[in-house]
Parts: structure tokens; C-alpha cells; sequence
């Protein structure tokens, strides 16, 4: 398939786009600042939280980060829980939730088997997922300009 170019310059805080790369759904998710400086609390409840397991399969050298990012505001995964292959939903607010850890601070949820991700796409522990959700190759052409692919 062929890369695609996604223009991010619109994209705000909090807000989260689906583009389509190789038939699959990749997020572009802009995360705040408090979000990312928020990540690293979590590690401890997160089954591979520096992105270690089959880093050339689910996370690039380049995003092998605790935002797995290239930019630590823009997210870039594909949506697709490394489970059996189900849409998780997003879980962005914070604050207790059925079914999502009691101190959540946002994320996404797998309807299918309830695995969840924090906004880094990192899987929590004891779910069905076994791996992060992965982030594809991609690279930026200028500050807004992302290439996917
Ligand atoms: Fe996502 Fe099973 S497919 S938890």
C-alpha cells in the first residue's frame, strides 16, 4: 500500500482522527501536555511499558519512548487490539469508570474482551492483549505534515 499524507495543523488537544493506511484504521491522537507528563505513573500496571516486546513489529526505534511518539503530543497508532483484532473505543475522560482502572486517566477500551491502553496505546496488565497497539512507520515531512507508511 501507499503512504499517506495526513495534514495535522487542525488537529486539537483532546481530539483523535482515523485515517486509513493498508486497509487498516491508524489514530492520530493529540494529546495535552498534562496527558504526557501524566504517562509514566502508570508503568507499573502496564505489561510492556517501554515498548520492549517486538519493538520491530509494534513500536520503531524512533517511538521507542514513553509517549511512543515522535512528537510527545501526537500519537500515532494503529487502532486494532493486538488480541483478536477488535476496534478498541476511546476512554478519554478521567475519572472512575466500569471496567478501567480506578485511577484512569484516559485511554482506550476493546469492547471484545475488555483489554484496555492507556493514551500511549500501551496495554494494561492481566488483559487479554497481549502486546501495545502498534504505532506503523511513519515520519514527519514539516512540523504538520505527517507521512504514514
Ligand atoms: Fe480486544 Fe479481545 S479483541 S480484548
Amino acid at each position: 500500500g501507499a503512504p499517506v499524507e495526513v495534514d495535522i495543523a487542525s488537529l486539537k488537544v483532546g481530539e483523535k482522527i482515523t485515517v486509513e493506511w493498508r486497509g487498516k484504521p491508524v489514530w492520530i491522537l493529540r494529546r495535552s501536555p498534562e496527558q504526557v507528563a501524566l504517562l509514566p505513573k502508570h508503568d507499573a500496571q502496564l505489561a510492556d511499558p517501554q515498548s520492549k516486546r517486538h519493538p520491530d513489529e509494534f513500536t520503531p526505534v524512533y517511538a521507542q519512548n514513553e509517549g511512543r511518539s515522535i512528537k510527545p503530543e501526537v500519537l500515532v497508532v494503529v487502532g486494532i487490539c493486538t488480541h483478536l483484532g477488535c476496534s478498541p473505543v476511546d476512554r478519554l475522560q478521567s475519572g472512575p469508570q466500569p471496567s478501567l482502572p480506578a485511577d484512569w486517566e484516559g485511554g482506550f477500551l476493546c469492547p471484545c474482551h475488555g483489554s484496555t491502553f492507556d493514551l500511549a496505546g500501551r496495554v494494561y496488565k492481566n488483559k487479554p492483549a497481549p502486546d501495545n497497539l502498534p504505532v506503523p512507520p511513519h515520519m514527519y515531512l514539516s512540523d504538520t505534515r505527517l507521512l504514514i507508511g
